[in-house]
């Protein structure tokens, strides 16, 4: 059933069509083996003037790693480093075998695997050249709801590994490892998830554990907006690159289930249903936040996640392409351990991204069940072509 309706779907055909070629699927069964777009094949590019793993529509798996660098390791290293790790990243990304793969098959269906990959403050201080850093590139200001841990936090050399399909992430992933351990150790592990591919159309703006439509007014893939949001325009060694942050925040599942349906919109300006704007009916309608309830109210309300978190100042946007997670409880009192791996990518991490974390710390009612409790921050090189390597334009 499923082959036919995705036919109709590539090829255009409207849903009646695909509608009507699921019943007549069910009056005859598709041969078994009958040819069937299978998204384990689909690739996407690894070399390019951007790192990929940004601008393409996320995947339903995400595994960010944070690796710290070992003593002793100087540029030459981060170079021999870097030429294995690209190296690797290419040859997993289009499903061919990297060297030395232990697991061969696993390589063969990368599902539109991407790994991409972000340098700490210490990795460029330890490149020792006179490409200084960003002003940006160091741990973020302390806020008011940070109840930060160490072991969510920080780190040298970054690794975001996502696909549509899990075993894709873990093999990939420890392939990396292999070849980077005699270089780093692994600080933290994150994973993450949205919905399963093919769940729901492409393109559908993600959920997050809270229920809430997460994404709606993030800048659009393949626009000029993202591009200005986003890259690095400049002529330093992170031209074409952007900035990373990462925030871990754990969502309070418990005490939101304590919060009626109204409350919860109100939190946060939004239908949960559609993700409409409370002066909204549809998704990508406009807030109008000088809109009043009868009695004179703001129909978005002045605390409200998306009041607080808009800017009147254009610069200050941010592109965010978060997963959830939802772990096994650390403490046997909880049934829930979740929340979101919050992920921005930005040009400028000082003039777009701190500003909205500080009016979110100031006010913003969703701070009642949201607690950050890791944070990072990683510069992210420019892609590299073919027989290059990712952060070249720093190492080289
Ligand atoms: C908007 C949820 C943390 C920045 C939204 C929306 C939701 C949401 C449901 C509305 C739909 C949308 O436009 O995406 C959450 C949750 C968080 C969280 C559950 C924590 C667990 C953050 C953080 C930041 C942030 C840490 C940045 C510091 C934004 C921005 C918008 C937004 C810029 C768009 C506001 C606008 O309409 O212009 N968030 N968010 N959020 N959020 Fe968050």
């Amino acid at each position: 059933r499923r082959q036919l309706f995705l036919g109709g779907a590539v090829a255009g055909v409207g849903a009646v069509a695909a509608v009507a070629a699921d019943h007549a699927l069910n009056a005859a069964p598709m041969a078994p083996g009958a040819a069937a777009p299978l998204n384990g094949t689909v690739t996407i590019p690894f070399h390019g003037a951007h790192q990929s793993g940004i601008d393409s529509p996320p995947t339903a798996h995400a595994t960010f790693i944070a690796l710290d660098l070992r003593e002793g390791i100087g540029r030459e290293e981060l170079q021999a480093m870097m030429r294995l790790l690209s190296d690797d990243a290419a040859r997993l990304a289009q499903g061919v075998n990297p060297l030395a793969d232990t697991e061969p098959e696993l390589s063969l269906v990368p599902a539109r695997l991407t790994i991409t990959f972000g340098f700490g403050p210490r990795l460029v201080d330890r490149a020792g050249t006179d490409r200084a850093p960003r002003s940006w590139l160091r741990p973020l200001p302390a806020f008011k709801v940070d109840r930060l841990e160490q072991a969510w936090s920080d780190g040298d050399l970054l690794l975001q590994v996502s696909s549509d399909d899990p075993l894709t992430v873990a093999h990939a992933t420890r392939m990396l490892l292999k070849d980077a351990r005699r270089f780093a150790t692994v600080r933290w592990t994150q994973k993450g998830f949205r919905r399963a591919h093919g769940s729901e159309a492409t393109g559908t703006t993600m959920r997050n554990l809270f229920g809430q439509i997460d994404g709606t007014t993030n800048p659009k893939l393949g626009t000029a907006d993202l591009e200005s949001v986003v890259w690095i325009d400049d002529k330093s060694w992170l031209a074409g690159g952007t900035s990373m942050v990462m925030r871990r925040i754990d969502m309070n599942v418990d005490k939101w289930d304590r919060l009626d349906r109204p409350g919860r919109e109100l939190a946060v300006g939004r239908r949960l249903d559609n993700g409409a704007p409370l002066t909204g009916t549809r998704e990508q309608d406009e807030p109008d936040f000088n809109h009043t309830t009868t009695v004179g109210f703001p129909t978005i309300p002045e605390f409200s996640h998306i009041r607080r978190a808009r800017s009147d100042a254009t610069h200050e946007r941010i592109f965010r392409r978060s997963y959830n997670y939802d772990d096994a409880p650390s403490d046997p009192s909880m049934i829930s351990n979740t929340g979101l791996v919050f992920i921005s990518f930005q040009a400028d991490i000082d003039t777009q991204f701190v500003p909205i974390q500080r009016r979110l710390d100031d006010l913003d009612l969703l701070n009642e069940w949201t607690t950050p409790v890791g944070s990072a921050v990683f510069a992210i090189p420019p892609g590299c072509e073919k027989g290059g390597y990712i952060g070249e334009t720093l190492l080289a």
